[in-house]
């Protein structure tokens, strides 16, 4: 039921302060993460980890490795597609998990799969309990986001980034025997998350944005380390829905190659997390020295950045780790109000389904 929303993409992304709190309840209790399904230890023997994933769940685990990254653990991220063509090497300490909202999507189930065949310890981290992911990995954690309807993923981005965010802590601390020393401040803003959800709803510029910015021939999303899918996912919700052209890219690329699209008439989001502010504002100034407008989606505590922007999508302060989250709160709104001024029909874009069960 949609009740008072013209959408369920509306309603879901409204949804996320709820989703998170569940994806959070009962695994983050003094200051310990624990998951009801994995036993203490369960990750010991774990010294590298692969994720596979498509889509917005693909930009969710390049969120998590990221995490466990700077916690020390190698990972890498894998679209399904290719992993299970051209599968990396893996050995006896390697969990391969599979990020899945619906836990159908055939290329997600293939690279498992292909994974199990080479004798892989497999992980499946899903929405849907009784799914084919969830039923053929050996362990499953799952996100607790609730149904999700809309084609386009909005809750369950969030409650697979916050489920990752944890399972990066409880890997280390099982790899490691302490968590990292992030965790506290981490956990804390953790359960403060949906209220930090909840007010970047209540207080957001995206409508206007989307309005002022409407009429442009394509929409570019930068930023770094847990700001880059952030872009990534950005651009692909915009693509969706409001058929725009969009696209994301890590700030640093720009000059590689991208710099050639950048008009006046290609608004770049860029996106501030609180690190990496010195490279991020160099790739504010190459843009908008080719007209470009900026639109800062940032912390307040960002003050260059927003100085340096032309419009400012805020959000509220969290840890550094999070904000990233909170600003593609943002971006769903502005993609969301983009596709409903251009009238699209947002939650059946064309040619997408919801399952894509073929690979
Ligand atoms: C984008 C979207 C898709 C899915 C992708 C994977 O809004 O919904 O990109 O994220 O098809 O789906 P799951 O997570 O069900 O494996």
């Amino acid at each position: 039921e949609k009740g008072s929303f013209d959408h369920y993409m509306r309603k879901e992304i409204d949804e996320q302060p709820t989703a998170i709190a569940q994806a959070v309840r009962g695994r983050a209790d003094d200051g310990r993460v624990a998951f009801e399904s994995l036993s203490d230890g369960a990750f010991a023997d774990v010294d590298r980890v692969q994720f596979v994933a498509c889509g917005t769940s693909y930009h969710a685990a390049l969120y998590g490795a990221q995490l466990l990254r700077d916690r020390g653990i190698p990972s890498r991220v894998f679209l399904a597609s290719e992993y299970a063509t051209t599968a990396p090497p893996a050995g006896d300490g390697t969990i391969l998990v599979g990020v899945t909202q619906s836990g159908e999507t055939a290329d997600t189930l293939a690279a498992l799969r292909r994974g199990r065949s080479e004798g892989l310890r497999t992980m499946a981290v899903t929405n849907v309990v009784g799914s084919t992911a969830a039923r053929e990995c050996d362990e499953t954690v799952f996100i607790r986001a609730g149904p999700e309807i809309g084609v386009a993923a909005t809750k369950t981005f969030s409650s697979q980034v916050v489920t990752l965010t944890l399972l990066a802590e409880r890997i280390r601390r099982d790899v490691t025997g302490s968590h990292s020393e992030a965790a506290p401040e981490l956990l804390d803003a953790l359960s403060e998350l949906p209220s930090a959800v909840g007010s970047t709803l209540a207080d957001s510029s995206a409508e206007s944005i989307a309005e002022r910015y409407g009429d442009s021939d394509a929409y570019f999303f930068v930023g770094r380390g847990s700001a880059h899918p952030v872009a990534l996912e950005g651009a692909l919700k915009l693509k969706e829905i409001s058929y725009e052209h969009a696209e994301g890219f890590p700030a640093g690329e720009l000059k590689h190659g991208p710099l050639a699209l950048v008009t006046p008439n290609t608004p770049v989001f860029a996106v501030a997390t609180g690190a990496h502010t010195e490279k991020l504002l160099g790739s504010i100034e190459e843009v908008s020295a080719r007209g470009a407008p900026v639109i800062a989606v940032a912390p307040r505590s960002e003050e260059a950045v927003a100085e340096a922007a032309d419009d400012v999508l805020w959000v509220p302060e969290s840890h550094p780790e999070l904000v990233g989250l909170l600003a593609n709160v943002q971006l769903q709104l502005l993609s969301y109000h983009t596709a409903t001024l251009l009238d699209r029909p947002v939650d059946k874009p064309r040619n997408l389904a919801k399952s894509v069960t073929v690979e």
